[in-house]
């Protein structure tokens, strides 16, 4: 399995933890994007409940040109595993290295918290984001069949190590 090396962030993309009142910015742009995975208003009101799993939300903010954010990622904080559960860019921003940012961050994070590896699930005919985790170093670890719904389609299970030596 390829390995991911926690370097300081040479990224030129600003990244910050995403706060409850990102929350209605974050759930407008993830309805924006297709491929994303899309949930329920009140699974996004429950992501920072004192009851709801460990979770980590990262995003690019905007700035004062264009105020709404660029992108953001969400994954679930388990022991050793992370699993990062969606990542959205707004359509403008694409291709300028924004989810790099972001998912680098959050490689990041989840080393320094003490992950051994992140993983997640991706729809096999998303050329795009496929390419983008083959660029950070993900490779293949699995496949769902019939994982995806509307419309059907296997999962491939991607996986990265992030562990300290
Ligand atoms: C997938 C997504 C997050 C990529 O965001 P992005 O900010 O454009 O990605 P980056 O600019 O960091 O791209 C890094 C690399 O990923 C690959 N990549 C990104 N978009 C691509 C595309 N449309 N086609 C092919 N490769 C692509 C390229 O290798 C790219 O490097 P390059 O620009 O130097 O060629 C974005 O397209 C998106 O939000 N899609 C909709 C939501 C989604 O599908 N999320 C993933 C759910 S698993």
């Amino acid at each position: 399995m390829r390995k991911f090396s926690p370097r300081p962030s040479l990224d030129l993309v600003p990244i910050r933890q995403a706060t409850p009142d990102d929350l209605p910015a974050i759930r407008k742009l993830e309805q924006q994007a297709e491929t994303a995975a899309h949930w329920a208003e009140r699974e996004y009101d429950a992501l920072f409940a004192p009851e709801a799993p460990a979770r980590i939300a990262l995003l690019a903010p905007g700035n004062a040109d264009v105020p709404d954010i660029r992108g953001f990622v969400i994954a679930r904080a388990a022991c050793e595993e992370w699993e990062i559960e969606n990542l959205v860019v707004a359509a403008p921003h694409r291709r300028s290295g924004v989810a790099s940012a972001l998912l680098r961050e959050l490689l990041r994070t989840a080393a320094a918290g003490g992950a051994a590896w992140v993983l997640l699930e991706v729809r096999e005919s998303n050329v795009a984001a496929r390419q983008l985790y083959e660029k950070i170093g993900f490779s293949q670890a699995g496949r769902r069949a019939g994982y995806y719904r509307g419309p059907f389609e296997d999962g491939l299970q991607l996986k990265i190590s992030v562990a300290v030596p």
